[in-house]
């Protein structure tokens, strides 16, 4: 950046994100029932464990039910403008297909929402972040069922309808583009008792997609001004090796993610998906409304960004699996504990591509930094979160540089909470610790990090403070 660019947009939206499974704990309290989120004790690969058999630490997570209050003042004094939160679907419809809310639940958010306000911070809400009822996957085998498209709306509507006073920023599925690696959480779609199949999976993602397109109808509709995004797993691939060959592997990699953001920014299917049903024999079921329910598209386009990797069309090469996504390391990056590859380069780059192939407002809506981090005579000194956030920042301004319009920028978790792959606490992203460990103990007491004075002081300046030397 240059002297005279030093600024992000002075409406930037700087927060974090939080989803309601990894921070409200009380997972059946006030009625709720019980979502894919609360019978996973290993995480999203792990086993399925319904009914759940002991507590796990999802089931009180950071406590956040009890704490939001405490936990937004906190918020507040970073000088959060947004915080993304989800709404547990299971709170509100405990089995998914009743046809009347349960009122507990909705106050809950009303709470919420008005503590938000109270602070004039911007909620930024998820409608579903991997937090399908177990009902609907018991009863009607999760999003493979086109019924679950109406029980979807008739939340959705309802949550409209209680919150269009406050809450003006909405996104449908978390991760959308997770269901190809980790069915069961993004649909509810159970691997150890149905043979998962790419028919299979595409007709469930086809329901997904009326379904969003549904949400971003009646959110119009019902919610003046608002504004709907789609959401995917971010991830830069670079090809492994100049080979034509392998940079054919990236076009394809990247395909499976923007697959999912092509439908819902554009409104239809991209043509390159017809020869990819035609060879894998896939036929998608569509009732005659779908193609012109799609086309109600998106407002803006999230994601989320935590690493990046190499694709090769060689299969003598052997993929690791990070974050879910199989990939190959790539030797110029070093990884995190967790073997996620640091690549805050590989941000700029997410940005302009989807900038370049959608010309709609983005907003980077998680990266952060997973670590185990120590306290030490009461403090934290995760300089290594404030390194990480710092250079992705940089890169970001690069791309408001490069003509990339961005919304804002919440990073993931900044409260600790559950990790969703591994279903440990010890894997934290917070400014804020939480007293808390994987074997169920801990008081949940809060303590800021080194990072909550430095991400604090990065808001205050609007982001100049990341550029010392100008
Ligand atoms: C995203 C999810 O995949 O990454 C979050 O939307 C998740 O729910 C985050 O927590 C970080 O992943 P993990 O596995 O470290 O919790």
């Amino acid at each position: 950046m240059n002297n005279n660019s030093l600024t992000f947009p002075s409406n930037f939206l700087w927060g974090g994100a939080l989803s309601a499974n990894q921070v409200e704990g009380a997972y059946l309290e006030d009625g709720k029932g019980l979502s894919v989120a609360d019978v996973l004790p290993e995480g999203i690969l792990g086993r399925i464990v319904s009914p759940p058999d002991r507590e796990y630490l999802k089931h009180k997570a950071s406590d956040f039910y009890n704490r939001y209050k405490e936990d937004i003042a906190l918020f507040a004094e970073m000088g959060f403008k947004c915080l993304r939160v989800s709404i547990a679907w299971t709170r509100i419809f405990p089995n998914g297909d009743e046809s009347e809310p349960n009122e507990d639940g909705l106050r809950f958010y009303d709470s919420l929402f008005s503590e938000l306000k109270r602070h004039n911070i911007e909620p930024l809400v998820t409608l579903s972040h991997y937090e399908m009822p177990m009902y609907l996957v018991e009863e009607y085998g999760g999003w493979i069922s086109r019924s679950v498209i109406g029980f979807f709306e008739n939340f959705v509507k309802t949550v409209f309808n209680r919150y269009k006073d406050v809450v003006k920023y909405w996104i449908t599925f978390n991760e959308i583009n997770m269901i190809l690696h980790a069915p069961f959480i993004a649909a509810g779609i159970r691997p150890d008792k149905v043979e998962i199949t790419n028919q299979l999976l595409y007709q469930a993602i086809h329901h997904q997609f009326v379904a969003s397109a549904k949400a971003v109808k009646l959110c119009h509709e019902i919610i003046d001004g608002a504004k709907l995004g789609c959401m995917i797993a971010g991830l830069a691939v670079y090809p492994l090796t100049p080979r034509p060959d392998d940079s054919l592997e990236v076009i394809k990699r990247e395909r499976e993610s923007y697959f999912f953001s092509d439908v819902q920014a554009r409104g239809y299917y991209p043509s390159y998906m017809n020869r990819f049903f035609r060879e894998n024999n896939i036929i998608i079921t569509m009732e005659e409304e779908d193609k012109e329910i799609l086309k109600h598209t998106v407002d803006f386009v999230s994601f989320s960004y935590y690493m990046s990797g190499c694709a090769t069309s060689r299969d003598d090469i052997e993929e690791q699996e990070a974050n879910i996504f199989k990939t190959i390391p790539n030797p110029h990056l070093k990884s995190s504990e967790w073997g996620w590859q640091i690549d805050a380069k590989g941000l700029r780059i997410t940005l302009n591509h989807l900038y370049d192939r959608y010309q709609k407002p983005l907003f980077i809506v998680e990266n952060g930094l997973g670590a185990n981090d120590e306290v030490v005579d009461g403090q934290i000194h995760d300089g290594y979160r404030i390194d990480y956030i710092k250079e992705h920042l940089i890169q970001v301004g690069e791309a408001l540089l490069d003509g990339v319009y961005l919304m804002g920028y919440t990073s993931w978790g900044p409260l600790d909470l559950v990790s969703q792959s591994t279903g440990e606490f010890r894997k934290r992203y917070g400014f804020i610790f939480v007293d808390k460990y994987d074997d169920l103990t801990g008081t949940y007491n809060r303590i800021k990090k080194d990072s909550f004075y430095w991400y604090k002081s990065v808001i205050q300046s609007n982001g100049r403070i990341l550029y010392p030397d100008c």
